[in-house]
């Protein structure tokens, strides 16, 4: 994996079907060639180049936390030539990866602060990466509390189901999932995430915030994390600008002077303020 621009082969070991709509999907990937794992070192929050044969390439968020040892996961949402070619993809096929690439979440910053998750969609992904990361065993007496706030549009919309029934039984997180909408056999919160956040309050004191998802989503949640007291210094957001390089070398990504491949894809929302609203 010397030459960044040159994928590496993975196999797809196993697919899970995320949604009722089957529109998104979790590929668990494990490279051919064995020695290229000790070499893909990522943290949580940084993304990777995956490409099919004869399709072309395209950046994901990686889904899967560096503390599981083997696999490599993509959520994906199918929406064009390269998701479709994912999607009809079979275990035992072939894709190709180039990276880790980005920043990531600044894990060291985090370390001894109250962290509080906010996730829409499939944007839910890489903080599903950071979330495994905190509560694994080996990290979690580093991080205080860590409050987890995610929503889907509906329940079969929802992502991680199995992840989310487990995280709901453990006592070192709090964890609040809810849909825009119920259906005759959900039980759970309904309410969108700004309304639901500004309900549970969680207190900005000695924390960060951590938010990811659709457009709409973080412009109405970004007045409430103003407004519960957590300043724009620590209020982190990953964006998902049209990349090709994913290097900081082919300019498709900029916003002013930043690239949001290699400055990115996390920004605080101080750093972003400086910055022209390009994004
Ligand atoms: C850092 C980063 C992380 C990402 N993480 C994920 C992820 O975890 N899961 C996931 O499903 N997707 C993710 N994306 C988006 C993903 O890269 C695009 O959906 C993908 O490039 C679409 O490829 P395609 O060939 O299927 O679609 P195309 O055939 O290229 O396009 C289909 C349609 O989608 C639009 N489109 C393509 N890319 C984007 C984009 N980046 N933003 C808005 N509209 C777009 C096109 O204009 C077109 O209308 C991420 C993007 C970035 C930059
Ligand atoms: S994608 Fe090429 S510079 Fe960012």
């Amino acid at each position: 994996m010397n030459n960044p621009y040159l994928p590496s082969p993975m196999r797809i070991e196993g697919i899970v079907t995320e949604t009722e709509d089957r529109n998104i999907k979790t590929f668990s990937l494990s490279f051919l060639d064995r020695g290229n794992e000790a070499v893909f070192k990522y943290i949580p929050g940084q993304f990777a180049e995956l490409s099919v044969l004869g399709k072309g390439e395209a950046p994901f968020g990686i889904a899967s936390s560096p503390t599981q040892k083997g696999i490599i996961e993509f959520t994906v949402n199918k929406i064009g030539l390269l998701t479709t070619a994912l999607h009809n993809m079979e275990p035992g096929e072939t894709v190709g990866i180039r990276g880790p690439l980005g920043n990531g979440y600044p894990l060291t910053t985090l370390q001894d602060k109250n962290v509080v998750i906010i996730g829409g969609g499939f944007g839910f992904s890489t903080l599903r990466a950071l979330t495994t990361f905190l509560l694994d065993k080996s990290n979690r007496n580093s991080f205080n509390n860590i409050t987890v706030i995610y929503g889907a549009r509906s329940p079969g919309l929802l992502l991680y189901k199995d992840e989310l029934r487990e995280w709901e039984k453990r006592a070192d997180l709090q964890l609040y999932v809810t849909v825009d909408k119920g259906d005759k056999d959900w039980e759970g919160r309904v309410g969108f995430i700004p309304a639901i956040t500004k309900e549970i309050a969680p207190r900005a004191d000695n924390a960060y915030v951590l938010v990811c998802g659709p457009p709409a989503m973080i412009r109405f949640t970004l007045p409430v994390i103003e407004e519960l007291g957590f300043p724009p210094e620590r209020t982190l957001l990953s964006l998902e600008m049209r990349m090709k390089c994913g290097l900081g070398k082919c300019g498709r990504c900029n916003i002013g002077s930043k690239y949001v491949c290699r400055d990115g894809p996390v920004f605080t929302l101080a750093e972003l303020n400086r910055l022209p609203r390009e994004y």
